[in-house]
C-alpha cells in the first residue's frame, strides 16, 4: 500500500491543505514552485517505514513528512543559487533563482525552512507538547550549523581541496545524512523510546545518509540529465570532494554496498517489520534519479 508514489502523493496533498489556508503572497508563489511537482519524496518515504516498524499513526507520520520536505526543499533552492553550486534545472525546470530571482529565491528558502517549524508546533498536531517540542528540537539542530547548513558549508569549502575520508564523510552526513536521521529518529520519537533506541536510529540516518549522497554522486558521474532532472558532471569541474573522486569509481561501488550491509544488519532486530524499510534502501542504492 504505502509505497513511494502514495507517500509522496499525501505528502503533496497534506502542504497543499497547510498552503491553501496562507495568505496569498509572491514568497507562496515561488514556495509553491519550490514543492510542487515535488522531488521522489524518498525523506517521507523512509520516515512511514520507520513509522511502521513502531507502529506509528499514518496522519502523523505525513505531517512529519511534510515538514521535512519543507527543509529539504528549502536546501536545494538554495544549494542552487550562483553562490553556492550556481545550477540551473532542478526536478527538470529551471532552478527558482532563474525564474524569480536571486534574492527572492533566498527568501522563499527562508520562508520554507520556518514552514517546517509551524507545521510541527501547529495546534491540530494531535500528540503532547513535549514530544512535540522534542521533534522541533531535533528538526532544529539537524538544520542547522551542526546539521544541513553546516554541511553546506563544508561542501563548499572543500571544493578543489585535498579532504580525507573522515572529512568527507563528515561532511556528507551533515548536509544530507541529518535529515534522513531526523526521518529515522522522529518516529522513535513519537513512540516514546528510550535514548538507546534514538541513537540506534540516528546512526542508521546517517548511514542512510551516506548511502544516498553516493548514490547522487554515482548519479552526477554517470547519469543522465534527462533522468535526473538537474544537469549531470558537474562535480568535478566544480572540484567537490566525494567519495568517488577520493576512492575512485570500484571502491565508491564497493563502500555503497557495504553500506547497504551495515544498514540491513542494524535494522535485523526489527526483520518482521522492516520489509519495506528494505525495499526503499534498495531503491536508494540503484536509483538513476
Ligand atoms: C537531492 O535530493 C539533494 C541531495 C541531498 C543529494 P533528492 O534526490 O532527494 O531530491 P528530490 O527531492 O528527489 O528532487
Ligand atoms: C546537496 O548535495 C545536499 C543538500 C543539502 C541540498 P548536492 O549539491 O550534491 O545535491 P544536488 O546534486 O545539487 O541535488
Ligand atoms: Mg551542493
Ligand atoms: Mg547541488
Ligand atoms: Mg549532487
Amino acid at each position: 500500500m504505502r509505497e513511494l508514489k502514495l507517500v509522496a502523493k499525501d505528502t503533496n496533498i497534506f502542504l497543499k491543505k497547510i498552503l491553501k489556508k496562507q495568505k496569498n503572497t509572491k514568497l507562496l508563489e515561488v514556495i509553491k514552485y519550490g514543492l510542487f511537482p515535488g522531488g521522489k519524496k524518498i525523506r517521507s518515504k523512509i520516515l512511514v517505514d520507520v513509522g511502521y516498524i513502531f507502529n506509528i499513526n499514518y496522519k502523523s507520520l505525513i505531517r512529519v513528512a511534510a515538514a521535512i520536505e519543507c527543509i529539504h526543499a528549502y536546501s536545494l533552492i538554495h544549494d542552487d543559487l550562483p553562490c553556492m553550486d550556481n545550477d540551473k534545472l532542478r526536478r527538470g525546470k529551471p532552478t527558482a533563482h532563474i525564474i524569480y530571482g536571486e534574492s527572492t529565491a533566498v527568501l522563499a528558502g527562508n520562508s520554507l525552512l520556518t514552514l517546517a517549524f509551524e507545521i510541527l508546533s501547529d495546534d491540530k498536531f494531535n500528540i503532547s507538547n513535549n514530544v512535540k517540542n522534542e521533534l522541533i528540537n531535533l528538526i532544529s539542530k539537524c538544520s542547522g550549523h551542526e546539521g544541513v547548513a553546516g554541511g553546506q558549508y563544508l561542501d563548499l569549502n572543500y571544493e578543489k581541496k585535498n579532504v580525507s575520508k573522515k572529512k568527507i564523510i563528515d561532511m556528507q552526513i551533515k548536509k544530507t545524512g541529518m535529515l534522513f536521521s531526523f526521518c529515522c529518529v522522529a518516529p522513535v520519537i513519537l513512540a516514546k523510546k528510550n535514548n538507546l533506541v534514538k541513537r540506534r536510529f540516528r546512526s542508521l540516518g546517517n548511514l542512510i545518509g551516506l548511502l544516498f549522497q553516493i548514490s547522487d554522486d554515482l548519479i552526477d558521474l554517470k547519469g543522465k540529465t534527462r533522468d535526473a532532472g538537474k544537469e549531470t558532471g558537474k562535480d568535478k569541474k566544480k572540484g567537490k570532494a566525494t567519495l568517488i573522486g577520493l576512492l575512485g569509481y570500484e571502491n565508491a561501488i564497493k563502500y555503497k554496498i557495504q553500506l547497504v550491509k551495515k544498514i540491513s544488519e542494524q535494522i535485523k532486530h526489527y526483520d518482521n517489520r522492516s520489509k519495506k524499510f528494505k525495499q526503499t534502501i534498495n531503491l536508494i542504492a540503484n536509483r538513476i534519479k
